[in-house]
């Protein structure tokens, strides 16, 4: 199938007769998908029970027959005002215990269930009007789940949704007092109704009860999220799909996934980079109008395993944004670098955020493809022609990864609930390991953490993973060649305990972490024969042979078969230098590239995309800054 683009419509801002104009101009551009309605309540249902879809009609009618395809989103990230007057009590609560009023977005408790009533509601009626029309080719559900913080929430309808699922999973208060050791600091409780949510208690409250209301959390979003696809499925036979952000973690996006046909995500290279990633200030100079060169194809290898293969980006940034600290310019190029780069990684479709720049409200600073008088700007020419590069591609296909990356939403609550040192973050490490990869010039699949089948992979990598789920267990034998786990790897039980034997506790590996150490910045553990690890370090006894030492003769890299651990955070030429003698073992092929070029293969081509903003010569070939080359691949 050929990729196609898209961008992302608001038809309720504008004059309804520019929408045919609006629309023939999407067309010329060689766009095809146009996504609409998600934020439309309060013009759909302007006040309670009193419905006005006529204007949404005649916009897909219009949208429809210039030939594009309409992606409808259900509008239940911005309920109405008056909605905050049916229920009061629907509103989020921070941890502080302080209401997340009405005036922007999201301002919702996914544990409301008069709230869920209603979504369910307008999405029937959005459903059953919309399901069948030959113009509404996939839906939306919400927006954005988890942006703004608003996974977790603190309220009243939180605890009661809490207590139960708690009663649930426990089903007796002994069993829950055992399984959190409550015995501990006299935390016992007789009752489920006894049990508060974990915030504003004197001191940190149980890593145990935190980590089960990340759990609650997170199931939460994706019973609300289901909801609504129970009622969609029922209306259509449109795909589904919801657009994710990146670097959220706080809910699972393979559990939500599976109820998806979809997998999608919003892509804002420059605002990441000043805002969600850790980086030295060189960096942050280096690719400022480009973004991180693996920030974004992390998250398309992300949710392509979300996804389950079928992945789009749902809104690409075309120009400046307006909610960094600072909004800086994409480079000449960058739009449509990142437009092929997402079609190199499988994107089917890459729909751009906004088609005309608002003059209003919070986003009036925020770039459209067209300016706020309706002007052409800059990221129009570059989708314009991309969309024209397209018509010339045969299929691009989409390529199994040279080796894996597991990546755990849970691992990534529990090391937020008990980092141990103030810089331990998963994703930051796992983002560690994904550049290493790509460093090397690989394509990386990432996968679930109940993956049961690693035969496809002679190299899978999974550091931070906190605890090693049954299936992923069984799976170890199935790799050809390596699955290497990473510091605190299934160093805790489910119930948040410290295992006995001791961790790693990996199938054929005997080694035992005996004692760890966190690491203030700055702070070096030296390496035999150079380099070092940083922010987390941990003693290894056990039988099973050391591939690497500490200076100080300790081991830091243990096991040379199917199974090896490393007891420590690695500087990045260290962890570079790990990988490539594990690929050259198994004669995985490896590049050194330098840091502004990715390379990526696809079934029948091979991209190289230059981040930097400067020209590079690779190979005897110039790759322009800003810019993206691809060849046909001789070899298959
Ligand atoms: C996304 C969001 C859009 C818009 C955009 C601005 O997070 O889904 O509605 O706010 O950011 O960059």
């Amino acid at each position: 199938m050929k990729p196609a683009l898209g961008v992302c419509y608001y038809p309720e801002h504008w004059p309804e007769d520019i929408w045919p104009q609006d629309a023939r101009r999407m067309v010329e551009a060689g766009l095809t998908w146009v996504r609409i309605g998600e934020f439309a309540w309060s013009r759909l249902e302007p006040a309670p029970g009193h419905y006005e879809f006529g204007w949404l009609d005649r916009a897909i009618a219009v949208l429809g027959k210039a030939g594009l395809r309409v992606v409808l989103g259900t509008p239940t990230a911005t309920p109405p005002r008056w909605m905050i007057a049916r229920h009061p009590d629907m509103l989020a609560v921070d941890a502080q215990g302080r209401l997340r009023k009405f005036g922007s977005r999201r301002h919702y408790c996914f544990s409301h269930r008069g709230y869920l009533e209603d979504c369910k509601r307008i999405v029937t009626l959005l459903a059953e009007r919309y399901g069948r029309n030959p113009h509404v080719a996939a839906w939306q559900t919400d927006n954005e789940y988890g942006c703004h913080d608003t996974t977790l929430s603190y309220s009243d309808a939180a605890r009661g949704a809490f207590r139960d699922w708690l009663g649930q999973k426990y089903q007796s208060p002994d069993m829950l007092n055992r399984a959190w050791g409550n015995v501990f600091w006299s935390m016992e409780y007789r009752s489920f109704d006894e049990i508060d949510l974990p915030n504003l208690t004197v001191t940190e409250p149980n890593p145990a009860h935190v980590m089960d209301f990340r759990r609650f959390a997170s199931d939460q979003v994706v019973t609300f999220n289901r909801a609504q696809v129970d009622i969609l499925r029922r209306n259509t036979d449109a795909p589904i799909a919801h657009n994710y952000m990146g670097r959220v973690t706080e809910f699972d996006h393979f559990k939500l996934g599976a109820d998806l046909d979809i997998a999608s995500w919003d892509s804002y290279p420059i605002g990441f980079l000043s805002d969600r990633l850790e980086a030295s200030a060189a960096h942050k100079a280096a690719f400022l109008r480009q973004g991180d060169p693996d920030f974004q194809a992390f998250h398309h290898d992300l949710y392509r395993a979300a996804g389950r293969g079928r992945w789009w980006v749902m809104e690409q940034q075309p120009g400046p944004v307006n909610w960094a600290p600072y909004n800086p310019a994409p480079l000449p190029g960058m739009v449509r670098l990142w437009t092929w780069e997402a079609f190199a990684h499988g994107a089917e479709a890459v729909c751009y955020f906004r088609w005309r720049q608002a003059p209003f409200a919070q986003e009036q600073m925020h770039a459209g493809l067209l300016r706020p008088d309706s002007a052409d700007a800059p990221g129009l020419n570059e989708a314009r022609e991309t969309a024209h590069e397209l018509t010339k591609l045969p299929d691009i296909g989409c390529r199994d990864g040279d080796v894996a990356l597991v990546f755990d939403y849970e691992s990534a609550w529990a090391w937020d609930t008990q980092p141990q040192g103030a810089d331990f973050d998963y994703f930051r490490l796992v983002f560690a390991w994904y550049r290493a990869l790509r460093r090397l010039g690989l394509n990386v699949d990432i996968l679930p953490p109940d993956t049961g089948d690693l035969s496809r992979w002679k190299l899978v990598l999974a550091p931070g993973l906190f605890t090693l789920s049954p299936d992923l267990r069984a799976a170890v034998s199935s790799c050809p060649g390596t699955v290497l786990f990473g510091p605190r790897a299934n160093s805790k039980t489910g119930d948040f305990t410290i295992p006995d034997p001791l961790p790693p506790g990996l199938p054929g590996l005997d080694a035992r972490v005996t004692r760890v150490e966190s690491l203030p910045p700055g702070v070096i553990m030296d390496l035999e024969g150079g380099g070092g690890f940083v922010h987390w370090v941990e003693d290894v006894e056990g039988t099973a042979p050391v591939m690497l030492r500490r200076a100080d003769g300790q081991a830091a890299l243990v096991g040379n078969g199917p199974v090896a651990y490393l007891a420590g955070w690695p500087q990045e030429d260290t962890l570079h230098a790990i990988l490539y003698n594990l690929c050259n073992t198994h004669r995985i092929e490896t590049l050194d590239l330098p840091d502004a070029l990715r390379k990526r293969d696809t079934d029948t081509l091979r991209f190289w995309f230059n981040h930097g903003a400067h020209p590079i010569v690779w190979n005897g070939q110039e790759i322009p800054a800003a810019g993206v080359v691809w060849k046909v691949r001789a070899e298959r």
